[in-house]
């Protein structure tokens, strides 16, 4: 029998997804499994290797259909909830914001019940750094835990209302939770609407990379595995109650991360092309990771060895982009952007 039984909600997804591969590997001895309702940004074709694994499991489902979780929950008596599970890119949160109140707030809700009838033991709630809102561009100023929520997203504004559900569980019925608050993630089978693989995407197709504003927008960028690490080690040692910040001191503007692309590729930086700022777009975006340090975590990743990493890995793997990039993800960038 298994040692643990873990339920990963957004296992298809790209966190999500390596995290589900990061903990078949690690403890064999535990059943993982993989709750996704597979939207456009949900694909299995990353886990086919571990379709041979014994102690891999797949659930369709929706985290906002009550009926079909509380049963699930009822019968599979999860130990661990790691909650992944969102609408997750804000573009898309700016021209459609319903679905991210229903998914991301409504969806926390009923897995939080869920958690609570059944027993879990943990429930570790992955939330974002957006929740804090921006900082300016003072380089010494940091996010904490205790930065007030200030949220500028109808995305992030449905993440920080997730994370006070979580919090209040805690509080009201003692719901062992932890909440996770990570900057930027980038790595292997990052979707390519998100700034990193759509430039490394574009750029290999010798197309132009829409940059918005001015490019000088900061964020803090944090490889996927050090951030699926992160999680280990909260799901294992985090003390109830509490919120880690995740980060590794990355800070970088837009247009040194497409810059940074486009040189390490050997393509002409004229395949820039700045467009209309996203709007009430965050300026920068850091964290200070002192407290998830003090819990025994740090990074592996520079963000010049985690970049190159991920640049070769989708030399490697254009089978599993392309797919995705064609189809109705063409349809999305034309009405995004506005450019082919
Ligand atoms: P993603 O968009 O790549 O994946 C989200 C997954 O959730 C998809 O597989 C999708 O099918 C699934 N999903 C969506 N709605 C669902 C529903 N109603 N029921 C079940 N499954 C559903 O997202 P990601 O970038 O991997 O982010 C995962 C989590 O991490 C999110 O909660 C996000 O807020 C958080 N986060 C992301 C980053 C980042 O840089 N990407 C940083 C910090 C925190
Ligand atoms: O900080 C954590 C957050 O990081 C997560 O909570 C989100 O789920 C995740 O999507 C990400 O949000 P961002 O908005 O920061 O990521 P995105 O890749 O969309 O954009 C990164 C920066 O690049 C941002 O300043 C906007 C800019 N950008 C983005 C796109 C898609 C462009 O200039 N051009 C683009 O085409």
């Amino acid at each position: 029998m298994a040692q643990k039984k873990i339920l990963v909600t957004g296992g298809a997804g790209f966190i999500g997804g390596n995290f589900v591969q990061f903990m078949v590997n690690k403890y064999p001895d535990y059943a993982v499994y993989n709750l996704d309702l597979l939207t456009y940004a949900g694909d299995l074709t990353k886990h086919r290797e571990l379709e041979e694994e014994n102690n891999y499991f797949f659930v369709k489902a929706d985290i906002a259909d009550r009926e079909a979780i509380m049963t699930l929950f009822e019968t599979e008596k999860f130990d661990y909830v790691v909650h992944f599970a969102a609408e997750s890119h804000v573009d898309r949160s700016i021209t459609d914001p319903e679905v991210f109140v229903r998914t991301n707030v409504m969806g926390t809700q009923v897995l939080l019940d869920a958690s609570r009838k059944s027993g879990v033991t943990k429930f570790v709630h992955v939330s974002t750094d957006e929740v804090y809102g921006e900082l300016d561009f003072d380089p010494n100023t940091f996010f904490t835990e205790e930065t007030p929520l200030q949220p500028n997203s109808p995305y992030s504004a449905s993440k920080a209302s997730s994370d006070l559900l979580v919090r209040a569980y805690h509080e009201t019925y003692g719901l062992p939770i932890n909440i996770t608050r990570c900057s930027n993630n980038y790595g292997p089978y990052h979707f390519p609407e998100k700034l990193i693989p759509l430039t490394i995407s574009r750029v290999l197709n010798d197309e132009k990379v829409p940059v918005y504003g001015d490019g000088k927008n900061i964020r803090d960028w944090l490889h996927v595995l050090d951030h699926c690490a992160a999680i280990d080690l909260v799901l294992h040692e985090g003390v109830n109650g509490e919120v880690y910040n995740v980060g590794g001191h990355n800070e970088r503007t837009n247009l040194e991360v497409v810059k940074t692309i486009i040189n390490t590729l050997g393509k002409p930086e004229d395949l820039i092309e700045f467009v209309t700022d996203r709007l009430g777009h965050d300026k920068r975006y850091a964290i200070d990771p002192t407290k998830l340090e003090n819990l025994g975590w740090k990074p592996t990743y520079t963000f010049e060895t985690g970049i190159a990493q991920t640049i070769q890995w989708y030399l490697d793997n254009k089978w599993w982009w392309e797919q995705i990039i064609s189809g109705e993800y063409q349809n999305y960038f034309i009405k995004q952007y506005n450019i082919k």
